[in-house]
């Protein structure tokens, strides 16, 4: 049966949307970027931005996607056992990253273009005193990233991410980029477990 749009959630994230329009939209567009980025050979792709309050199932749904990055890495190693290196899957915290370009870590950029899936999490986070290098340095990486599978979740939303650097938000958007903000509208996953007792 051919895959329409309309059949894009069938992978299981373990991931409760409670009938949140927001959270599905989030596990549709999930959907949509596993089933693009699968396929052997596929290393050409589009961002995903996954933006939200906190505690709404941001990280757990990226660290699915990541997961399932992963298998397509060692699955490829399987099937073509002399690219066995060819699909590279990295992710780093955004902490991480600041700390790095405040060491004067700047390689770091090199690391972060290279792979063909990149999963940064907590962009922008405690973004107010960072400094500009690390803007202007990870806005280099962004540069480069345009046409790489790339995924981003943060708490803050796309206008505050514009606020702090207008060259990252804008490139979440281009060529295909698909951001997905539920802003305040979803509840923490863990108060409405809570709530529901
Ligand atoms: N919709 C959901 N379905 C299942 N588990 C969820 C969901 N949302 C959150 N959780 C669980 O709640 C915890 C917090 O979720 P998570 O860390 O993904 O939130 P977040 O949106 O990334 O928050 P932050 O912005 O603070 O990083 C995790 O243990 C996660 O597995
Ligand atoms: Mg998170």
């Amino acid at each position: 049966m051919p895959t329409s749009p309309a059949n894009t959630s069938s992978i299981d994230f373990e991931f409760e949307t409670f009938g949140d329009e927001d959270l599905e939209e989030m596990v549709k567009a999930a959907n949509v970027f596993c089933q693009a980025a699968e396929p052997a050979g596929n290393f050409k792709g589009h961002w995903l931005t996954l933006l939200g309050r906190s505690g709404i199932g941001k990280t757990h749904l990226a660290t699915r996607i990541h997961d399932r990055m992963k298998r397509k890495r060692d699955g490829e190693r399987i099937i073509t056992p002399t690219r066995w290196s060819s699909f590279i899957v990295r992710k780093i915290k955004w902490r991480t990253f600041v700390d790095e370009i405040m060491g004067g870590n700047w390689r770091i950029t090199a690391w972060l273009i290279e792979p063909h899936f990149l999963y940064v999490d907590e962009i922008g986070d405690e973004a107010v005193g960072t400094r500009e290098i690390v803007f202007s340095k990870f806005g280099n990486v962004c540069d480069a990233r345009l046409g790489k599978w790339t995924l981003f979740t943060g708490n803050q939303s796309l206008e505050n991410i514009a606020s702090i650097d207008a060259r990252v938000a804008s490139r979440m958007l281009r060529q295909g980029n698909v951001v997905v903000d539920a802003g305040d509208r979803v509840q923490d996953y863990a108060l409405r477990q809570l709530n529901s007792k």
